[in-house]
């Protein structure tokens, strides 16, 4: 069901946007050449129980960790676990926040040690891309819009967007609808409407844009080994810029 959310339920959703927000902060200090990634969702869990926040994707669809840790060529949805992250690789942590019923949701692609020049290029055009889809995002324009800014300007840099993973409404269920797919035509689908709360979560990868999905049924990878890279906002449609209750530079 598509919903158009209160001013109490944005208020709510906010606040679990801010804890996400200080717990992304926190990862970006931690994640180094060492440190493992099921170090990382156990911080989470910690950080979240303090905050008298739960991790919302921990036994969504029977989901069995409190973040999602997808490393290099992991598209979405990579399991946390005890193998070293080294010098050089691309990991995303995805995770959803539940505060006293408002959600949260973003992802984020984090470089450990030094990594190659066409790796940042990738994180940064991704980046970009998320905002680019994000500048379309607001009451009055369609679905279409946010696709097509994201995918001519990704595939322009030379990368490609992934289609088998889309955005989606949130809250009061992490996925609503509607769909928000990263590509698509201009002035096509549903017509964003005001206090509709949607996340934008472009997944680029550096050669083709299909996956594959791993034996344990959850984690979708590339199929040629390219690496691929995901930034993920929350945000609150309004008939100016939207508001991003995952933003990091307020
Ligand atoms: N946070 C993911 C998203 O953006 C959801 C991961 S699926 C889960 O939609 F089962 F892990 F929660
Ligand atoms: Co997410």
């Amino acid at each position: 069901m598509i919903t158009r959310k209160s001013k109490r339920e944005i208020e709510k959703m906010q606040a679990a946007g801010d804890i996400l927000v200080k717990c992304h902060k926190e990862i970006a200090k931690m994640i180094k050449p060492g440190i493992t990634t099921m170090e990382i969702d156990a911080f989470v869990e910690k950080f979240l129980e303090e905050h008298g926040a739960t991790p919302e994707q921990k036994g969504y669809s029977g989901y069995p960790y409190a973040i999602c840790a997808s490393l290099n060529d992991e598209i979405c949805h990579g399991f946390p676990r005890d193998e070293k992250l080294i010098d050089g690789d691309i990991i995303t942590i995805d995770m959803v926040v539940n505060l006293d019923g408002g959600l949260a949701d973003s992802a984020w692609t984090y470089a450990v040690g030094n990594v190659d020049e066409k790796g940042l290029r990738l994180m940064d055009v991704t980046k970009t891309a998320l905002y680019k889809g994000i500048e379309q995002a607001r009451a009055g324009k369609r679905i279409g819009d946010i696709g097509h800014a994201i995918q001519t300007y990704a595939e322009e840099e030379g990368f490609s967007v992934v289609r088998d993973f889309t955005g989606h409404g949130i809250g009061p269920t992490l996925h609503e609808e509607p769909h928000i797919p990263h590509f698509g035509l201009p002035n096509k689908g549903l017509r964003l409407k005001e206090g509709m709360v949607i996340t934008i979560e472009p997944m680029i990868n550096e050669g083709d844009w299909q996956s594959q999905m791993d034996q344990n049924n959850w984690t979708a990878r590339t199929i040629d080994k390219g690496r691929s890279a995901q930034y993920e906002h929350t945000l609150v449609i309004t008939k100016d810029a939207p508001l991003i209750i995952t933003d990091q530079d307020k």
